[in-house]
């Protein structure tokens, strides 16, 4: 059975364009991590202004070895920089050479789903 794993983060509105261009410029490792299967960005347009990374992954075993490995560290390091930056950063934080902005997000919290039934278009 498959689990999503949802990364919501609370975004500043002047900081919108900034957390999209990080993600414009994500590192894209976790497309060949291990158990991946779905990734998706989502911009909140009614109902809650908190942006929401959308992951899907073969298990929750291969989720934690993705948060573990240096695929999911690669593709923090903009984060990471700039939380170092900021002075909160976190301890997994690369030596910043990050742009001193800070990070984009000021709250994060992961939610964790089974998934129960999924459905894609079918071919005519
Ligand atoms: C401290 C909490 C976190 C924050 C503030 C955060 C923020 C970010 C940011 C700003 C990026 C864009 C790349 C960069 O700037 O370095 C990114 C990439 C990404 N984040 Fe997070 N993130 C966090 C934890 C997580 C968790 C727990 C997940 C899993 C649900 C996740 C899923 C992803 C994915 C899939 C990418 C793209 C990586 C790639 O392309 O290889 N993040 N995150």
């Amino acid at each position: 059975m498959s689990v999503v794993k949802i990364n919501v983060l609370t975004v500043p509105a002047e900081m919108r364009d900034e957390l999209e261009r990080r993600f414009g410029n994500r590192a894209g490792m976790v497309e060949s991590s291990d158990g991946f299967e779905w990734f998706e960005l989502l911009r909140p347009v009614e109902g809650t202004d908190r942006y929401l990374v959308y992951t899907r992954w073969r298990s929750e075993d291969d989720f934690q070895r993705w948060q573990q490995s240096r695929a999911f560290q690669a593709g923090h390091a903009q984060a990471a920089a700039d939380a170092a930056a900021q002075g909160h950063g976190h301890g997994q934080a690369p030596a910043g050479h990050g742009h001193g902005q800070g990070p984009a997000a000021t709250d994060s919290e992961v939610w964790t789903f089974e998934v129960v039934q999924s459905a894609g278009r079918k071919e005519a």
